[in-house]
């Protein structure tokens, strides 16, 4: 038996049912979370669902819940589910109304749903390392807002996992802003560069978590816009998400970064990531 939730009833997956006329489902009208979980246990669930409040106030919806109870009912369904290692999925839409581009007013309740995923940590290919294809980033301007709005990702994606890749590593013009499902950073020199967290790019947990740790260990990096002639250039490239953790980058568009293997800065992130992991969520 698999559990999900429902506007705040927890039921079996199969009795979960999607109203047609769901914004969601209609205009993608929403916006979601995906938190990880390590032994049972979630891994800075209280910082994505300060983002998930963010992104509903961005798009002007209001969320019935407040993270705290958000977190308590995540709580829940990971222990129904028996999750240990996995993930927790979340979104909240602006309700069920007639087909209209207006919103339909605040009398009509979000519609919100929750799961969990049994998965891994991807440890062979943060091991090994993956390749990353380029693709120019076509998407809206507010990347910042983690909307149920994909088709732009989706796109860029596809082309990625056509090519056998990982990720798609996507720039508008000259500037790499980040990856299709990840962040992106370079290594040069021994310092870190990644975009500034502005719309051109989703503000990641992970980003986040990684450059606290960079402050707190004194790995001097740069939050900033880099060109293609950088990434082409750069000593180590890595990604970095909520299920891939920090993913070293090998490959890019054909080309090997480096010497072809993880960089020791991307290692050293990797094992500082982890033991923060482990302070928060026990040995994994
Ligand atoms: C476009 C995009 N950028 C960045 C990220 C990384 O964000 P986080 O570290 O919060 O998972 C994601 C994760 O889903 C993403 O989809």
């Amino acid at each position: 038996m698999e559990y999900v939730m429902v506007d705040g009833r927890t039921l079996d997956r199969s009795a979960a049912k999607v109203d047609i006329e769901d914004r969601g489902y209609q205009f993608g009208d929403g916006v979601y979370e995906v938190i990880r979980v390590y032994n049972g246990k979630m891994f800075t669930g209280m910082e994505h669902l300060k983002r998930l409040k963010e992104s509903a106030e961005k798009i002007q919806m209001k969320l019935p819940y407040s993270p705290e109870e958000l977190l308590a009912r995540m709580e829940e369904l990971i222990l129904k589910n028996e999750v240990d290692t996995g993930t927790v999925y979340m979104q909240f839409t602006r309700g069920i109304s007639p087909r209209n581009h207006v919103f339909p007013g605040e009398n009509v309740a979000t519609t919100f749903v929750a799961y969990t995923r049994k998965v891994p940590r991807p440890v062979e290919p943060m091991e090994k390392g993956v390749c990353a294809i380029l693709d120019e980033d076509i998407r809206w301007l507010r990347c910042d807002i983690k909307s149920l709005n994909l088709l732009g990702n989706l796109l860029s994606k596809q082309r990625a996992a056509e090519a056998n890749c990982f990720e798609a590593i996507l720039h508008r013009g000259e500037t790499v802003t980040e990856g299709s499902h990840s962040n992106i950073s370079i290594v040069k020199d021994g310092v870190i560069i990644t975009h500034q967290a502005d719309n051109h790019i989703l503000n990641g947990i992970t980003r986040q978590k990684m450059l606290e740790i960079c402050r707190n260990e004194s790995i001097p990096f740069e939050e900033r816009a880099f060109s293609l002639d950088e990434l082409s250039s750069a000593d180590e490239v890595f990604s970095s998400g909520t299920t891939v953790e920090v993913m070293p980058v090998v490959e890019v568009a054909g080309k090997p970064v480096g010497n072809g293997r993880p960089g020791s800065v991307t290692r050293q992130l990797q094992a500082l990531f982890k033991a923060e992991i482990e302070r928060q969520c026990g040995q994994i």
